[in-house]
């Protein structure tokens, strides 16, 4: 059925392009400053909203759910992941959840590949040394990284940035193994040369560098527990640009203090902003605050894949991009 004149809420400041548009189209209450909002804030605007397009900071969960005023009936989040909505309880009271796949994808794939050769060739210690004044100059045995080429790197979830990481990889000259639910086509397999392991425990014993491109859900949550990460080789590399809950931090970082780890490039934590102070005082970690999909174009993609869902939804379709029970 066709909605007329939706009022739409926006919980956080978004490129200038994109509020502009959602304004033209929708009648549209954007956020002025970028704070995120507090949950009694998100629980009045749950309230008042037809649509709210919340982002990922945003707790929206069974408690503010059930809250929820009758008129809500979109949830177009900013993003792509959305371990932050509790799905369930919105199918349940009929309120749609859509999401921003795909235009993100070639972004984090390229923070993923700078995090691999971040950690690797010790990029972050070196520009560290020389803006803090502690560069004597050139030295044949200073800033010794590892050479990535030829080595096993194992990609845990083959979806699209999985695969967006995966085509960049190769010409690393990185070997290629995934992990992944469901087995890719042979003909995709091929093209990507990587090889399937059905057993995730059996690929992280034969690789060097492991990266994160899973989802979080319940059943992904810790699934890089300590038990896994002692399958890995003293000298592999972990990189995350998922999401932090999939690993456990304390004991990644427990193996990353007695070297039974070379190095950790993370763009994601377990607990959001509260970072293991131990890990922040590593030398062999590159970490990042969660800026995978940071660049002008895929911010503004996001926007207007937001802005497709709410549409389709306002002329009475399904949104293109809407989160279905087959995904959760
Ligand atoms: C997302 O969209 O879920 C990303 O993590 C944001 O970078």
């Amino acid at each position: 059925m066709k909605q007329e004149n939706l009022n739409v809420i926006v919980t956080r400041k978004l490129p200038k392009l994109v509020e502009k548009r959602m304004s033209e189209l929708f009648k549209t209450q954007l956020r002025p400053d970028d704070e995120p909002m507090s949950q009694e804030e998100l629980a009045t605007a749950l309230k008042k909203a037809d649509v709210l397009v919340p982002s990922l900071g945003d707790k929206i969960n069974k408690e503010i759910l059930v809250k929820a005023g009758k008129r809500l009936k979109l949830i177009a989040n900013y993003g792509a992941g959305f371990d932050h909505i509790d799905i369930k309880t919105a199918m349940k009271h009929d309120i749609l959840v859509s999401n921003t796949p795909d235009v993100l994808s070639n972004d984090t794939a390229d923070l993923t590949i700078a995090l691999i050769l971040g950690v690797h060739r010790k990029i972050f210690e070196g520009s560290r040394i020389l803006t803090e004044g502690q560069w004597s100059g050139w030295s044949p045995i200073s800033l010794l990284g590892k050479r990535i080429s030829g080595r096993n790197l194992g990609i845990l979830g083959m979806g699209r940035i999985g695969q967006a990481v995966a085509l960049r990889a190769r010409s690393f000259g990185l070997n290629l193994h995934y992990h992944n639910r469901r087995r890719l086509h042979s003909e995709t397999e091929n093209h990507l040369e990587a090889k399937y392991w059905a057993n995730l425990d059996d690929m992280l014993r034969a690789i060097d560098i492991l990266t994160i491109h899973v989802p979080h859900t319940p059943s992904t949550f810790h699934l890089i527990n300590a038990r896994r990460l002692k399958l890995l080789n003293q000298s592999s590399v972990i990189v995350n640009t998922a999401r932090g809950e999939i690993i456990d931090e304390d004991a990644l970082t427990r193996m990353l203090r007695s070297n039974e780890l070379l190095g950790a490039g993370l763009d994601v934590y377990e607990n959001s902003m509260s970072i293991n102070p131990r890990l922040k005082s590593l030398k062999n970690v590159m970490l990042l605050p969660h800026m995978g999909s940071a660049t002008y174009e895929s911010r503004i993609e996001m926007g207007e894949k937001v802005i497709i869902n709410i549409k389709a939804f306002q002329d009475g379709h399904q949104p293109p991009n809407q989160v279905l029970p087959s995904m959760l």
